[in-house]
């Protein structure tokens, strides 16, 4: 095997996606299985991990599905668990459950402010302190933190204070971890997408004016396609990052650089 078929080789490697029951954490987990990697799903609805995970058994792979809220410690030192059970390995967490709350700043309560930070900020730590025990303790591992462009920059017109604040965390949280592990063997680095269509931008893709917008705002004049993060999600994942740590992918059809 060539060095450039070896870079992107995910063979019998594992990775944990967490929400993965909708949305962008269903691309990640079928991208991370086609290229080779069993998969462990997790998220809180079970019955959906159920029906994805057929469907990335019968594209071959090796796959658990685990119900897990990423708010609760004790469900993600299980998700953990359950896959050293099965796997006897962790190289790949792809750190995924977000949510957010579309509300005025004026009109956001301390409480839902306190649940978007819960799950994309204390959430997404816990996955990612958990599983680096683990890879630190094997001395290799790659982490990816899904942030978002509204962690770079403000946006307003979709007002989401306590999301653009989880966010800009998650892009600082990523930087540290890369520092205090790069050493030992741990990569995090961190995929910044623009706007794709999901669950949670279902409401704007659903309106024309929501396209419109997205369209006008955007240098390439459209919203992004799920797979159109492959590319860097396995870039990330694999050994053709090597010496990549501490960084921001921004996928974004160009929206931050104007
Ligand atoms: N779509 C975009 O345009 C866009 C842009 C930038 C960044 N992102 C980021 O991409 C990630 C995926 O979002 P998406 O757009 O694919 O939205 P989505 O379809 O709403 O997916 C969110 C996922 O997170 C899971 N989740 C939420 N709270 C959880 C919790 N407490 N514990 C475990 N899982 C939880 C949900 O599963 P359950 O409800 O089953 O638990 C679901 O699978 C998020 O971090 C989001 O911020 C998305």
């Amino acid at each position: 095997m060539g060095i450039c078929d070896r870079l992107f080789q995910l063979k019998d490697r594992v990775a944990i996606v967490t929400g993965s029951s909708s949305g962008l954490g269903v691309t990640f987990a079928k991208g991370l299985a086609e290229a080779g990697a069993h998969v462990v799903l997790a998220a809180r609805r079970k019955e959906r991990l159920d029906a994805i995970a057929l469907e990335i058994e019968a594209m071959g792979s090796k796959v658990l599905a685990v119900e897990c809220d990423i708010t609760r410690e004790e469900d993600v030192e299980r998700l953990v668990a359950v896959t050293l059970r099965k796997f006897d390995r962790l190289d790949v967490l792809v750190n995924n459950a977000g949510m957010t709350h579309v509300v005025a700043a004026e009109n956001e309560s301390r409480e839902m402010f306190q649940q978007v930070l819960d799950v994309n900020v204390s959430g997404a730590f816990a996955c990612a302190r958990i599983c680096g025990k683990v890879m630190l303790k094997a001395g290799s591992g790659s982490i990816i933190n899904i942030a978002s462009i509204m962690g770079v920059v403000g946006i307003g017109l979709v007002p989401q204070a306590a999301y653009n604040a989880s966010k800009g965390a998650v892009v600082n949280l990523t930087r540290e971890l890369a520092a205090q592990w790069a050493r030992r063997g741990v990569r995090v680095n961190a995929i910044a997408p623009g706007w794709f269509p999901s669950e949670m931008t279902d409401e704007l893709f659903e309106n024309e004016e929501g396209h419109k917008f997205i369209r006008k705002r955007t240098p390439m004049g459209r919203a992004g396609l799920p797979e159109e993060l492959l590319g860097p999600m396995l870039l990330l994942a694999s050994d053709a990052s090597s010496y990549m740590t501490g960084q921001i992918i921004i996928v974004d059809g160009g929206w931050t650089i104007v």
